[in-house]
């Protein structure tokens, strides 16, 4: 069913390459050296920070797509000025947190609706959380009925669909509970997926790209296997051909 949710779509457009790195040059370097072949980046914090909006704007007038890491977590006002900040550079994705509630995510929407092109994602919980990391900020009372990280992941992102949200950023553990969750419309951006082995029964291998795919994720995200890899045009195009195969 989700394939028709990804249909035409072509793995060019899915693979998103992580540029995480503080220095405009390295970044650069892999961008000329992936070439035409990789048309989607993000861009998060510490390039932003480092480099600057500039190697943004320069990638946008590439005509590549890029996905703007922000994490916003600030009152509704402050989100807005910065989600309109990222769509003036032209950016294709800009994550807000689910955890600073409705107002922040309806105010990054808001702003968002000027610029057409720009899709606002929510972060859920935090890959690195564990169900004890929740009980410590006051989520569940840690005395039996505490709230799974899973739970907890499903219910904000349907606070983020109903606050207007276009998508959701979800592990490849979530991936099928989201998507079975959330509206056939809605975008899966999924990080923390693995390089595809070389042989066939790897490529089903939960965590691979192709994996995350049939699972109903949008779109897949890729930062140190292809970009920290000894060749990193090959290791692109094994996230390529698994997606193709
Ligand atoms: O691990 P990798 O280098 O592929 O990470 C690429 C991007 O995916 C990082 O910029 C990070 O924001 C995100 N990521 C994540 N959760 C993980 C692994 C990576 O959000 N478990």
């Amino acid at each position: 069913m989700w394939g028709n949710h990804n249909g035409g779509m072509e793995p060019t457009s899915q693979i998103i390459v992580a540029l995480d790195y503080d220095n405009r040059a390295a970044a650069q370097d892999i961008v000329d050296e992936l070439g035409d072949r990789c048309h989607f980046y993000k861009v998060g914090l510490e390039l932003l920070t480092a480099a600057g909006p500039e190697f943004i704007k320069h990638l946008v007038a590439r005509g590549k797509e890029v996905f703007l890491d922000l994490k916003l977590f600030e009152i509704p006002n402050s989100v807005a000025g910065a989600v309109r900040a990222a769509g003036a550079l032209g950016v294709s994705m800009v994550t807000v947190h689910s955890m600073g509630g409705t107002g922040i995510m309806a105010a990054a929407v808001d702003a968002a609706r000027d610029f057409p092109a720009l899709r606002v994602l929510a972060l859920t919980v935090v890959t690195s959380m564990t169900d004890s990391d929740l009980v410590d900020i006051g989520i569940g009372d840690g005395e039996g009925d505490g709230v799974s990280t899973e739970s907890q992941v499903l219910r904000l992102a349907r606070l983020a669909e109903q606050a207007g949200c276009h998508g959701v950023i979800a592990s490849p553990q979530e991936v099928q509970a989201l998507r079975g969750r959330l509206g056939g419309d809605a975008l899966v951006v999924t990080p923390g997926v693995a390089l595809p082995g070389d042989s066939p029964g790897e490529h089903a291998r939960p965590g691979t790209p192709r994996a995350a795919i049939a699972a109903g994720a949008s779109h897949v995200v890729i930062g140190r296997a292809v970009t920290r890899a000894m060749d990193p045009v090959s290791a692109f195009l094994r996230v390529y051909g698994d997606l193709q195969l």
